[in-house]
């Protein structure tokens, strides 16, 4: 038995959490004991019971303060993040902060619509006795597990659109990333929600997925590596819980003849080397049109020439990589590629680090944006996520060899298309799989909340973002009203006879046979049949 106290009180593990851009320790490991999990579940059940009759009103009211919360303490989480993660405080701030600060209000504007109850247009004149309403009615209580890339952009509109249409959330963010995640317990509670309806618990990657999928969660959200989402969803589907899953990409980048060249050499670089390239849905494989390629290539090559990487600061570009085995294998997959024919055409310029303080207990994980020609696309940096900033580029003589290349990946995550001429991206963006297509642009999308997020292939099963999101975080409940209720019997109910089988057989007829004399003599069948049960009426 947990002793009553300490239940929701994580204890500290002795082990540290390093800004992996200074060394510098930023925080102790907490960590809940897994028993704690089914409590949680437990109180955020109550609080959801009566959080669900609370009128929208007063949700709405709360998702504002919080809109709020983030408006007010947007430095202190831009800068909690930029610990943790490496990146920079003003890259925080524009894919992670300033878009969460959008979500909730956004959310909270949307949610009626979605869940609005539907009066269902009957299929056939054969229910005329029937009312339908359709309702979307909250999950229950969400179980939400984050990584560590986006540590409070990508939870947050989870979060949001699930407290909004009236569940309970248990949330494990990234050990990597709990300094974050304690500020999310802290808006979530200081925006005025229920206490018990959220609940934060810090738990090891290998325990989470029972403690959730047994502690009584009603549907689960995973974001993170494709491996880890397939066992999940396993382990679920013994349980039959629902899941969502975000599981990454490999996002091709198409550059046409017509492309807006010096627009998509800086896209490129933003998309493909922001958070160190550390994006689900970044830029990885640029497949460029033969005319342009030599042009694309030395404004590329120039771009990259000019990155400023460093610790967080307002004068670089990017930051460092979140963990050592993120560097370990971004290594290992461009040593292979260049191995294998491919040539590193740019690197950019050494990070900009000051000397290293006496507090630094670990070396600082940068890795240089890297541009590589690359020719073919089987090896592991074009099959594979590269959750690193290295920017693959290839030739191709035509469009539909873009397309096929594009194609060719077990992910389908995101894709751009980059022309001036509409006809043409949009004739490209109709043939790319993938879940997400941007014209003259790449990966902003996951800070805009109206957008679907969620891939085709193995990036992953389900949406989050947008009125999808609302609709994963809720189920339907249908409800059938018999407008003659003081019918005694519907015609087909027991005692059955042949009347019966012929009428409905005429019945159907009637309603989905062809010609004029069949489906009269499906009218005879149908009318015998109402003649003989005319007394229930
Ligand atoms: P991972 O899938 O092991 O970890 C992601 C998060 O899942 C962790 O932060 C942890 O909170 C949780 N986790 C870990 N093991 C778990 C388990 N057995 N059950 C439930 N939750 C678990 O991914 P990892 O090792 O951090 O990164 C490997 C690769 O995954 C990356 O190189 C990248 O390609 C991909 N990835 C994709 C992300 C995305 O945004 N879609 C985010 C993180 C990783
Ligand atoms: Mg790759």
């Amino acid at each position: 038995m947990i002793p009553l106290n300490d239940r929701f009180e994580p204890r500290s593990t002795g082990a540290w959490i390093y800004n992996p851009a200074t060394g510098e320790r930023i925080a102790e490991i907490l960590e809940h004991d897994p028993r704690t999990v089914p409590l949680m579940v437990q109180e955020a059940r109550k609080a959801q019971a009566e959080w669900e009759k609370i009128p929208y009103k007063d949700k709405k009211r709360l998702a504002y303060e919080a809109s709020r919360w983030i408006a007010t303490h947007a430095d202190i989480l831009a800068g909690s993040i930029a610990r943790c993660t490496g990146k920079t405080r003003t890259e925080a701030l524009a894919t992670e902060v300033l878009p969460a600060g959008i979500a909730f209000r956004y959310y909270s504007e949307r949610i009626p619509h979605v869940v609005r109850p539907k009066h269902l247009k009957s299929s056939s004149f054969l229910f005329y006795n029937k009312k339908s309403i359709q309702y979307r009615v909250p999950c229950g209580v969400v179980g939400i597990i984050s990584p560590w890339n986006y540590p409070f952009g990508i939870p947050v509109h989870e979060v949001a659109a699930s407290l909004l249409a009236g569940n309970g959330v248990v949330l494990k963010v990234a050990t990597q990333c709990q300094p974050v995640g304690e500020l999310i317990q802290q808006l979530i509670r200081e925006a005025g929600f229920p206490k018990d309806l959220f609940h934060l618990v810090h738990l090891k990657g290998t325990e989470v997925g029972h403690a959730f999928l047994d502690g009584g969660i009603d549907k689960l959200f995973f974001t993170g590596s494709t491996e880890t989402g397939r066992v999940l969803m396993q382990e679920a589907g013994k349980r039959l819980i629902p899941v969502s899953l975000e599981l990454g990409g490999n996002d091709a980048m198409i550059v046409l003849s017509d492309a807006p060249l010096e627009r998509a050499a800086a896209g490129a670089v933003w998309a493909g080397v922001s958070n160190c390239g550390q994006s689900c849905g970044g830029v990885e494989r640029i497949y460029v049109e033969r005319p342009v390629y030599d042009t694309f290539l030395s404004l590329l090559r120039q771009e990259v020439r000019q990155i400023r990487q460093g610790p967080d600061s307002f004068d670089v570009d990017i930051g460092s990589l979140t963990t050592e085995e993120q560097r370990r294998k971004v290594m290992s997959q461009v040593e292979e590629a260049l191995s294998h024919g491919a040539r590193l055409l740019e690197t950019s310029p050494s990070p900009l680090t000051p000397p290293l303080a006496p507090t630094v207990n670990q070396t600082p994980l940068f890795y240089p944006v890297q541009v590589i020609e690359i020719d073919d696309d089987t090896g592991s940096l074009m099959q594979e996520e590269t959750f690193g900033p290295v920017l693959a580029v290839s030739v191709v003589d035509t469009e539909e060899e873009a397309i096929q290349r594009a194609n060719n990946t077990s992910y389908g995550l995101t894709a751009s298309v980059w022309s001036l001429s509409k006809d043409r991206a949009a004739q490209v963006a109709s043939r790319l799989q993938a879940g997400v297509i941007t014209i003259n642009d790449h990966l902003m999308s996951h800070g805009m909340p109206e957008t679907p997020w969620g891939g085709f292939k193995q990036s992953g099963i389900g949406r989050t973002h947008g009125d999808p999101l609302i609709e994963e975080v809720t189920q339907v409940k249908v409800v059938v009203w018999e407008k003659l209720p003081r019918m005694k019997r519907n015609i087909y109910w027991p005692p059955i006879d042949s009347t019966v089988y012929e009428g409905l057989m005429g019945a159907l007829v009637l309603a989905a046979g062809k010609g004029i004399r069949r489906r009269l003599e499906g009218v005879r069948k149908l009318l015998r049949l109402l003649i003989k049960r005319v007394r229930y009426f």
